[in-house]
């Protein structure tokens, strides 16, 4: 039996930069792919975190999470069909539902464990379901299509979507996209996406993670009924933890009997209830930080693009500034670093090869100031 150690070290070693004359060799040769876990540094200006309405720390957040804990325990203690839901987390779905705009909404522990076991449970309800992805989609979309060939559309490529709609003809197909693209922060084009895809008689699946809070009329996402199934996060914009799925009543049912993440898989603990709940009161009202947020990504875009730094299509909370390889990336979330701001270096697997990037994800909640020391920092890139 081959000891696990002695397999996985290597690989670990693959993902350095080799070592050469006594320094480390930079540039297109070596990569620079191994992940580290660091504890954060508080007090460095966070434009890395997803938390972009800062509610994460909303004293109603906070004082909600600890009443719903009172109330309900630390814990959720089991499986939602066995007696992890309560009246109140019914009651929150519906509230979720309302915010949609659909007949219900179904909450899980995390938008992973949604995505990939959300899409299984659905390709099982009709024979040979055929899937076109965007090919940025998030690892959790890809986890869900697994089993299944994906045809992939480049990405936000409607014409090509349609190339492909048309090559491969079936009774059963889904569209799955994201509405907000979590790396190079751009939008899907959900109105005509929908009416593709209602002219090719696909569903589409709808990934709102970067959108809900944040775009939309009161944040409630670019989806606006346009989607057979829309799911979201709730520990981005809406600062807290989980996700949800909303759809048909008959489509939650459906999960609720068949979605395998669901039903083996205790119920979201009681504190990220509490917090969503009081999100679901604040969000709506929120349109001057999402101005504001919205103002904020222009002006960060203007300041890397006068550098020559490609934003991409970025038109979001979400600025990439893409620096090609690995080693620029580091180096200059580390210049970042020193300067007092926090933001992250983003590198293949995560994106494609070539493109390593700085992502930064602002927030309402950055002051004035910091804000502006974010600027000045990117001005010395
Ligand atoms: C587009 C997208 N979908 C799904 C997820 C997964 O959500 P969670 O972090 O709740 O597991 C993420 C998370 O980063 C994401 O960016």
């Amino acid at each position: 039996m081959p000891n696990l150690d002695a397999l996985i070290l290597p690989k670990l070693a693959a993902l350095e930069p080799s070592r050469q004359q006594g320094g480390l060799q930079a540039g297109s040769g070596p990569k620079r792919l191994r992940r580290h876990l660091r504890p954060v540094d508080g007090a460095l200006i966070d434009v890395a975190s997803n938390d972009y309405l800062g509610l994460s720390r909303h004293p109603l957040l906070i004082e909600r999470a600890c009443q719903w804990t009172k109330h309900h325990g630390a814990g959720s203690r089991a499986s939602r069909l066995v007696t992890g839901t309560s009246a109140e987390l019914l009651a929150l779905e519906e509230k979720l539902a309302h915010f949609k705009g659909t007949e219900a909404a179904l909450i899980f522990a995390t938008g992973y464990q949604l995505n990939s076991s959300v899409l299984p449970a659905l390709f099982e309800l009709a024979p040979q379901p055929l899937v076109f992805t965007d090919r940025l989609n998030h690892a959790s979309l890809h986890a869900g299509c697994q089993g299944l060939r994906q045809i992939r559309f480049h990405h936000n490529d409607l014409g090509h979507l349609e190339e492909l709609l048309t090559k491969h003809p079936g009774e059963f197909r889904f569209i799955v996209t994201e509405s907000v693209f979590s790396m190079d922060g751009d939008h899907a084009d959900v109105a005509a996406l929908s009416a593709l895809a209602a002219r090719h008689g696909a569903h589409l699946y709808l990934d709102e993670a970067h959108a809900t809070g944040v775009l939309g009329p009161q944040g409630k996402g670019l989806s606006e009924g346009r989607a057979t199934v829309t799911m979201g996060t709730l520990g981005k914009a809406l600062g807290g933890a989980g996700a949800y799925v909303a759809g048909s009543r008959a489509l939650i049912d459906w999960l609720v009997n068949r979605c395998a993440g669901f039903i083996y898989s205790t119920a979201p603990a009681p504190a990220a209830l509490g917090a969503l709940d009081a999100a679901l009161d604040l969000v709506p009202t929120m349109d001057a930080e999402r101005t504001r947020l919205a103002q904020m990504g222009a002006a960060l875009r203007a300041a890397l693009q006068a550098k020559g730094i490609d934003t991409l299509a970025s038109s979001t909370q979400i600025v990439p500034a893409v620096l090609g390889n690995e080693a620029r990336a580091l180096a200059a979330a580390d210049a970042l670093r020193t300067a007092g701001i926090l933001v992250v270096a983003i590198r293949p697997p995560t994106v494609p090869a070539g493109s390593a990037r700085l992502r930064f994800a602002l927030s309402a909640a950055l002051s004035d100031g910091q804000f502006e020391r974010v600027l000045a920092a990117v001005a010395t890139l």
